[in-house]
């Protein structure tokens, strides 16, 4: 049986998730490709750290050279996390001639054009299935099985400790800060949750998905990005009194020849399969011209989910070699590169603020949103906080509008004698 040798770079959650789920279905594995896959060194930072599954302690290394310089190691599996020096070590694989498997969506987002172009130059295969959505195989879908297929739209649930947080304060009334601590000590969110409660990693992967989807490339940190930290239970509340979920959305979609993407939290509505989305779960919701709606769902993250997607590259990649045809489907370019990236374009909005109680009141913020052409759909007026003298809380569902149009409109109301905060601004879906 031909033996494909991996080198794995990292040994933690994922890398762990990947070793035990190679080993626990080897035979099976095996069985159906006739091939023996070995892992043959794995980089860690520390060799004496003891880890709670046993390895040979001669496959550690703290050299990467020991692996990329390695001629009998075939593939490179990337599982250090960070974008340096994983995207260093990922470029050097490629062009020594290694096919390379990530989960890193940081590196592969901030560095894709780099990867691709390595990988068609040195003739090898990069794959980074686990680096959006976890478990759930969505890029392979995507660039194989719907490859008839054009996207008019996709949105996702991609980040399981935001879904958690969410999820939990919509279950049991709670705030943010409670549930994030909670979902720490849980393991559900890190001890520095900022990548994830701050959209960045939503955003890391739908800077992937835009670019295997709609065939252009737009980095991160140009799509507009907003996390869960401002989300309040009464926006909770008031969601469900109108009929939606708050959910951390990663969104694209094609405008005529426009893209807009964005990543915001949204009200979701209850009817939409994306509601009903809970905790560490993660979905991608796909409209194919073809094949209608699709939901992929499964879970987004955790050592095993994480290592089956790894497998799975790692198992294609070694079929390709061992039929002598490793060559990249994901990195050819797409003939339609014709999409101009335009930001978030209109939405629709709620919008919650404290008004004053006196006469005339919602007219006036009415007349302010209409000569700035915002049509209210809308409005729900709340009986006096008991904590606030003579003010109200006062909510907007807003038709759509540019989110600059609403901050100007939102800017002149709030310098208005009637209202004393603009509390929230959610998108709605
Ligand atoms: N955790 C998940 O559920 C999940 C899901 C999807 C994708 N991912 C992605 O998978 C990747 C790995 O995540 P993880 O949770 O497995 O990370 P982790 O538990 O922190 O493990 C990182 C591993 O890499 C090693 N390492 C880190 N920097 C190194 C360096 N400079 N040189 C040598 N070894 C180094 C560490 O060695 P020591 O063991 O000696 O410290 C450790 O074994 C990240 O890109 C992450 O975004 C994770």
């Amino acid at each position: 049986m031909e033996t494909i040798k991996i080198g794995l770079l990292g040994f933690g959650n994922v890398g762990t998730g990947t070793y035990k789920t190679l080993e626990m279905n080897r035979k099976h594995i095996e069985a159906n490709t006739g091939l023996s896959i070995e892992i043959s060194k794995i980089l860690v930072n520390d060799i004496n750290r003891k880890r709670d599954i046993k390895v040979s302690s001669d496959q550690f290394t703290q050299n990467i050279d020991d692996i990329l310089l390695d001629p009998s190691i075939d593939i490179v599996v990337e599982l250090l996390g960070g974008i340096e020096p994983a995207s260093t070590y990922m470029l050097k694989a490629l062009k020594n001639g290694k096919h390379v498997v990530t989960a890193n969506k940081a590196a592969v987002a901030a560095n894709f054009d780099d990867f691709m172009d390595a990988a068609k130059r040195n003739q090898v295969m990069f794959r980074y299935e686990a680096s959006v959505g976890g478990g759930i195989p969505i890029l392979n879908a995507l660039t194989t099985a719907l490859l008839a297929n054009e996207f008019e739209e996709i949105l996702g649930i991609v980040n399981g400790t935001t879904n958690y947080i969410l999820t939990q304060m919509t279950e049991y009334g709670l705030d943010y800060a409670d549930v994030l601590k909670t979902a720490q000590e849980k393991g559900f969110a890190e001890a520095d949750p900022t990548a994830d409660v701050e959209g960045i990693d939503v955003a890391n992967k739908l800077s992937i998905l835009i670019s295997l989807v709609f065939g252009i490339r737009v980095p991160p940190e140009e799509i507009p990005t907003e996390g869960i930290t401002s989300i309040s239970k009464n926006d909770i509340r008031l969601a469900d009194q109108f009929g939606y979920k708050i959910k951390l959305l990663a969104t694209a979609k094609k405008a005529g020849k426009q893209l807009e993407a964005h990543v915001q939290p949204a009200f979701v509505p209850k009817s939409h399969p994306l509601a009903a989305v809970s905790n560490e779960f993660n979905a991608v919701f796909a409209a194919g011209n073809a094949v209608d709606d699709l939901m992929f769902y499964g879970k987004g993250a955790g050592p095993m989910p994480t290592g089956s997607a790894v497998m799975g590259d790692v198992i294609e990649i070694s079929k390709a070699i061992a039929k002598g045809a490793a060559f990249d489907h994901y990195s050819e370019s797409k003939a339609v590169k014709m999409l101009k990236f335009v930001g978030e374009g209109q939405n629709k909005y709620y919008v919650s603020m404290m008004v004053k109680d006196v006469p005339g009141v919602l007219g006036s913020i009415s007349t302010t949103f209409g000569a700035f052409g915002i049509g209210v759909d809308s409005v729900l007026q709340l009986s006096k906080d008991a904590n606030s003298d003579r003010e109200v809380p006062l909510i907007f569902i807003l038709h759509e509008v540019t989110r600059a149009r609403l901050d100007e409109a939102l800017d002149k109301i709030s310098k208005s004698k009637f209202a004393s905060e603009i509390k929230s601004v959610i998108r709605v879906m």
